[in-house]
């Protein structure tokens, strides 16, 4: 069966790498609106990108720990660039020696130094508040800005423990971007309870518990994402979890010193999820996602969907960098709605934009509620994935704390839908289109590159029809 012709062409691509010292990249992303369009079944095999929690994490424990860290299948996303010049501008050595392929030379005993300019984060939440903690355990001043998007994010969920911790911080009433923290190096350890099921917020104090004499803990009503427990644990550190109810308690005793390692990054179950609900909406396809992460905190999409009727086979198990990976087979499938239990929240908060997609196509209602922590993602993502159904042709309602999307109608299509800088709203939206009755335009898609650079081609190679203009 032959492929659908490649309608992108690299030189129109929306984004690019470029150099700019002889050890670091950076993307730029130029604005370009793209659409989607109706296309036959989706047939191939692709390779999931590297996860971008684990490579934000791999250049932070990097550039912290002595000696070297060697890491492979890093992504190369716009956001993951910024931290690693991040780590540049706070002493390591960052170097790609091919793609995917980075050495870090960590800063050990001598510690990470003040940036001498403040350090641009561009789109990356996960980015600026992980880096918030870790520069905390240091003798250090820095100021972090990010871009629209970032800005409007709130810090005070990771300011204010850090606080707690002995940081002084100045940013605008809004707790928001531009911020810089003042730390005199010599942190007290706290026992926080967080209010927040949030892996961010975990990092950050577990990251500051780091070079903090005494044992920095921090407990989670619900399970969040466990990348940095891992990781850490990779490095040398001692992380105690002790389960409590539905959530745990994660302890670091400090200082710990890190040592540097080797890390081979899974591909990121996130980004997965955009060919397999294509897969899954488009009758007659059948593909297989390569080097998927299975990690039970990053996998409740998956259990959603299989709960839907999909068919989803993983195969093929095997542990990369710590972590189990495995090969997604999916076929089109008739979905019917479900609702979403909101415990599973923390473990698909990210996913919640393209399984309104794949609900959108289900027969019956699926209801997603208990999930208002979308409202302070890169956009508000309720109220952007409300529109974006909303807007072609979709009978879906928005609460305070959720959505319900109607399924099962024919879907028409034909909107201009609004990304808001959101890379997620941008693949949600293209993704609706290729299985509407008309194209769907996006106004954007150069964001997409700070977490999938390769979603365009590796859609093509599927057989999706997804124009950027010349
Ligand atoms: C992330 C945690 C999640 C997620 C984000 C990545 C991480 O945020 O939305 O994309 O790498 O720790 P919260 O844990 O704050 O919900």
């Amino acid at each position: 069966m032959s492929l659908a012709p490649i309608f992108l062409n690299a030189k129109s691509a929306s984004y690019r790498l470029i150099a700019v010292s002889q050890q670091t990249i950076k993307i730029e992303m130029n604005y370009m609106p793209t659409t989607s369009h109706k296309m036959g079944p989706l047939k191939g095999k692709i390779f999931a990108p590297g996860d971008k929690s684990i490579s934000h994490r791999s250049l932070i424990l990097g550039a912290m720990a002595g000696g070297e860290t060697n890491i492979t299948g890093l992504l190369e996303g716009a956001d993951i660039m910024a931290t690693a010049e991040a780590m540049n501008q706070l002493g390591a050595g960052v170097e790609r020696i091919k793609k995917g392929e980075w050495i870090i030379q960590g800063c050990g005993e001598a510690g990470l130094i003040s940036p001498s300019e403040p350090i641009d984060c561009g789109n990356a939440g996960t980015g600026v508040r992980l880096l918030m903690g870790a520069i905390s355990g240091y003798k250090i001043s820095a100021t972090f800005k990010g871009d629209t998007s970032l800005s409007s994010r709130p810090m005070a969920r990771v300011l204010n423990p850090l606080k707690q911790m002995g940081i002084e911080y100045n940013c605008d009433e809004g707790e928001t971007l531009p911020a810089t923290i003042i730390s005199s190096g010599d942190l007290k350890a706290i026992d926080y309870v967080s209010p927040h099921a949030s892996a961010q917020v975990k990092s950050a104090i577990l990251l500051a518990g780091v070079n903090t004499t005494g044992v920095t803990s921090i407990t989670e009503h619900t399970l969040s994402r466990d990348h940095s427990e891992n990781m850490l644990k990779a490095f040398g550190a001692t992380i105690n979890v002790e389960p409590q109810g539905q959530g745990q308690k994660v302890s670091i005793k400090g200082p710990v010193t890190l040592k540097g390692t080797n890390i081979n990054i899974p591909g990121d179950p996130s980004s997965a999820a955009f060919p397999i609900v294509a897969a899954i909406i488009t009758p007659g396809s059948d593909i297989l996602v390569q080097n998927v992460m299975m990690n039970p905190t990053r996998t409740g999409l998956f259990t959603t969907l299989t709960e839907m009727g999909a068919y989803l086979r993983a195969d093929n198990y095997r542990t990369s960098g710590g972590e189990i990976i495995a090969d997604i087979h999916v076929k089109y499938s008739q979905l019917n709605g479900v609702i979403v239990p909101k415990e599973r929240a923390p473990s698909m908060i990210d996913e919640y934009p393209i399984l309104a997609v794949a609900a959108a196509y289900a027969k019956g209602t699926t209801t997603m509620r208990g999930i208002s922590e979308m409202r302070v993602k890169e956009s508000d993502r309720i109220n952007a994935t409300f529109e974006l159904l909303a807007g072609n042709g979709v009978d879906v309602k928005e609460y305070p704390d959720g959505l319900l999307v109607k399924g099962g109608s024919v879907i028409g299509g034909g909107d201009t839908v609004l990304t808001h800088h959101d890379h997620r709203i941008a693949m949600s939206a293209l993704i609706l289109g290729i299985n509407s009755e008309n194209p769907i335009k996006i106004d954007d898609s150069s964001m997409i590159a700070t977490s999938f650079p390769t979603f365009f081609t590796s859609m093509a190679e599927i057989g999706a029809k997804i124009e950027v203009p010349q």
